[in-house]
């Protein structure tokens, strides 16, 4: 039985939880889902598919839904999704289940793995002990994941009505990614690395002078931000005071893999 796990992933928790997951199941595989590797079509090889990805304002990342919405799966393919999140998965499962059942495909499972928040558009990075606390959760998760994966387990997740009502609302409401690049600067830390151009899974950010210059393919992931080795990327005033986060495990070479 061989696994295909596509993974989307700004600060490497999704990462991290696709390659260990990766590591506990025979015959499997990881690929990058990222704005230069949408040409993947077709995967009526795999026996099982997973998507593992991070939940944005309650909702899917918008290249991960296009990512989906393109595959072409085979209609008995075992196929799971790992949302990762750092409070709740809101309606994130559930969107990856209606974008399947158009094609007549069921999500077979579906996995929260909680995870440090990476949002430090709205808060400081978690504590350290919090971050480990969470990062011996994840192990005994995954081992679970894996296991209830082996076996083909069907799991569906639930939210009940009132609360998909209020995350489909706030998602739709709020979550506009295109054209948050608008809103990045950098301070006189910045040395021109280039560091944040290679991370963006969006490609969305060219050096211009020697500085990043953002376009309008935000995906919101804040790896630009979150791995500038100078600390010196900014979104509005909010983060200029703010810790920065990216999952210890995981290298920026890591990151940029194809
Ligand atoms: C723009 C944005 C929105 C987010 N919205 C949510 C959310 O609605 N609920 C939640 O629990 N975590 C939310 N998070 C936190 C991430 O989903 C979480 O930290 C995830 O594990 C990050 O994965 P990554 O490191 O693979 O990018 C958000 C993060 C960002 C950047």
């Amino acid at each position: 039985m061989n696994t295909t796990i596509y993974y989307f992933s700004g600060t490497g928790n999704s990462l991290k939880v696709a390659n260990d997951l990766s590591n506990q199941l025979t015959d499997s595989k990881i690929v990058k889902i990222s704005k230069n590797n949408m040409s993947v079509f077709n995967d009526t090889q795999s026996d099982k598919i997973g998507f593992v990805f991070p939940v944005y304002n309650a909702g899917i990342p918008v290249i991960v839904k296009n990512f989906i919405e393109k595959l072409q799966i085979n209609k008995h393919t075992y196929v799971f999704a790992i949302v990762t999140c750092g409070a709740m998965a809101g309606v994130a499962p559930n969107q990856v289940k209606k974008i399947l059942a158009k094609k007549d495909i069921k999500l077979a499972a579906s996995f929260t793995v909680f995870m440090p928040g990476n949002d430090q558009l709205l808060y400081q990075p978690a504590s350290e002990e919090k971050q480990n606390k969470l990062f011996i959760n994840e192990k005994e998760q995954i081992y679970k994941i894996a296991s209830a994966i082996k076996s083909s387990q069907h799991f569906e997740y639930k939210v009940n009505f009132i609360m998909s009502a209020v995350y489909n609302f706030g998602y739709k409401a709020t979550f506009k990614p295109k054209d948050m690049g608008k809103n990045f600067w950098t301070d006189e830390k910045c040395i021109g690395c280039g560091i944040c151009s290679k991370v963006c899974p969006a490609s969305n950010i060219v050096m211009y002078e020697g500085k990043p210059k953002w376009e309008h393919q935000c995906e919101s992931c804040l790896a630009c931000m979150q791995w500038c080795p100078q600390k010196s990327i900014q979104y509005k005033k909010s983060t200029v005071k703010r810790g920065r986060y990216h999952h210890p495990d995981i290298t920026v070479t890591d990151l940029i893999q194809k």
